[in-house]
């Protein structure tokens, strides 16, 4: 398992701990993305996280998956995975999920999981780093352009409303289902 133990964080006389996410850590992790990505502060984010979402990262990248540990308590995650593309010598980094518990941010958690994050990635060949947020998301905006992520492309996010369909494929379906009930009681 990977440790990067530091004894301080911007004057904090703790230790905070930059390690690979862990089975155990999965709950706590989705949790703390819970109350990150709420639909008041980034709805698109809100939309797409998921305890799947944590559960596939670690079963397919768990070396890519990192938490920040203080006093054993997790206060951090960066969540990544990398791409390869067949007609390409290029293979891609792509930060999915970068969070850190509101009460710890500007602490420098967030730069320390991306260092290694980072250093993860030069290890394994990758040669460009994508990540994407929300254009509202001024802290991440911030952040990432500190760690030298530039060349900002727009990507809009179209939603469609299923509702008013879904109830009348309900009210299809029991329809139809009331309707083979009928035509068995008659036959
Ligand atoms: C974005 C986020 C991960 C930053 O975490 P953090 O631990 O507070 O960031 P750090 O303390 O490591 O910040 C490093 C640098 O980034 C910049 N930065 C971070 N947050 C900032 C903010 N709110 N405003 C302006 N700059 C900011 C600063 O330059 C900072 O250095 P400084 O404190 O010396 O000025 C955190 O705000 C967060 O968890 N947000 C909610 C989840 C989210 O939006 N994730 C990103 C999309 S997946």
């Amino acid at each position: 398992m990977l440790v990067d133990d530091d004894l301080s964080t911007k004057g904090k006389c703790s230790y905070i701990k930059i390690r690979q996410m862990e089975i155990d850590d999965l709950p706590v992790v989705f949790h703390l993305g819970e109350r990150l990505f709420s639909a008041e502060e980034a709805p698109n984010l809100y939309r797409t996280w998921d305890q799947y979402e944590v559960v596939d990262l670690f079963n397919a990248d768990s070396e890519f998956c990192l938490v920040a540990e203080l006093d054993d308590r997790i206060i951090g995650f960066a969540l990544g995975t990398t791409v390869t593309k067949s007609r390409s010598a290029w293979k891609y980094g792509y930060l999915i999920w970068l969070g850190v518990e509101p009460s710890h941010h500007r602490s420098g958690v967030a730069q320390r999981l991306f260092n290694r994050f980072k250093d993860l990635m030069l290890k394994t060949g990758v040669r460009m780093l994508l990540v994407d947020t929300e254009a509202e998301n001024l802290a991440a905006l911030h952040f990432f352009r500190k760690q030298g992520f530039g060349n900002p492309q727009q990507h809009i996010y179209l939603s469609m409303n299923l509702a008013a369909l879904q109830q009348s494929l309900k009210r299809k379906q029991n329809g139809e289902s009331s309707d083979h009930r009928i035509r068995k009681n008659h036959s």
